[in-house]
């Protein structure tokens, strides 16, 4: 099956590489999508931290964790005395998938794109982008935002609820950790639960940037 490596230029910098991913074409999803989101943030950044792929409003700035989940991570980062300047961001997929909700107000409401879970098949396609963001920034750390990107990283049998915040050895990087997406803490209906996570993530990103001595 096709995957990205059809648009892989040939120096693999990630100002080079951000520019071919502009126009992947790869899957299905930079159809309807507004344009390629890419990693962004430090080339030389100590910590990665991957998502699963843009949002709604992450597909209209062209930029990683601006919206509502982005606030949530911002927020984490800040507690631990992370500056966001600092880390490299990135996600599995690089194009927003959505489905098309009908308007509750009435056709004059306009349609609300609502994110849908990106495929194998997709996932599988976008996957070289990932490998050779991951080579370029040769990061210390990597840190997986919920379930999609810890699969791509340690394997399709990985589970967040038993292996959450531990700090891992992977073939891409000595030291790697899964936590919480930020977008699962926010569709987290009970508030007790929900604070939790939050708290959690909070944890898990300490674990990741704390020096072993
Ligand atoms: N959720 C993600 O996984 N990535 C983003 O960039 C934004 C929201
Ligand atoms: Fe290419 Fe990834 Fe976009 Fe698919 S989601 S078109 S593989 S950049």
């Amino acid at each position: 099956s096709q995957t990205a490596m059809r648009f892989m230029p040939t120096e693999l910098s990630l100002d080079k590489l951000r520019l071919a991913a502009g126009s992947c074409q790869a899957c299905p999803l930079h159809g309807p999508a507004t344009q390629t989101v890419f990693g962004q943030g430090n080339p030389d950044a100590k910590l990665m931290i991957i998502g699963e792929q843009p949002g709604d409003r992450e597909d209209i700035v062209g930029e990683p964790f601006v919206g509502p989940a982005g606030q949530v991570l911002d927020a984490a980062l800040l507690k631990v005395g992370i500056d966001r300047k600092e880390v490299y961001l990135t996600n599995v997929v690089k194009h927003f998938k959505f489905i098309e909700s009908e308007p509750t107000g009435g056709p004059q409401r306009g349609k609300r794109r609502l994110h849908k879970k990106p495929d194998s098949r997709e996932i599988f396609a976008c996957r070289p982008w990932l490998e050779a963001e991951i080579a370029a920034v040769r990061p210390d750390t990597i840190v997986c935002l919920g379930a999609t990107p810890s699969q791509a990283i340690f394997g399709r049998d990985f589970r967040l609820t038993s292996q959450r915040g531990k700090l891992l050895t992977t073939e891409w990087c000595q030291r790697t950790l899964a936590t919480w997406h930020p977008a699962a803490i926010l569709r987290m209906p009970d508030e007790t639960r929900r604070e939790r996570m939050r708290d959690e993530l909070t944890e898990d990103l300490r674990t990741a940037v704390q020096v072993q001595a």
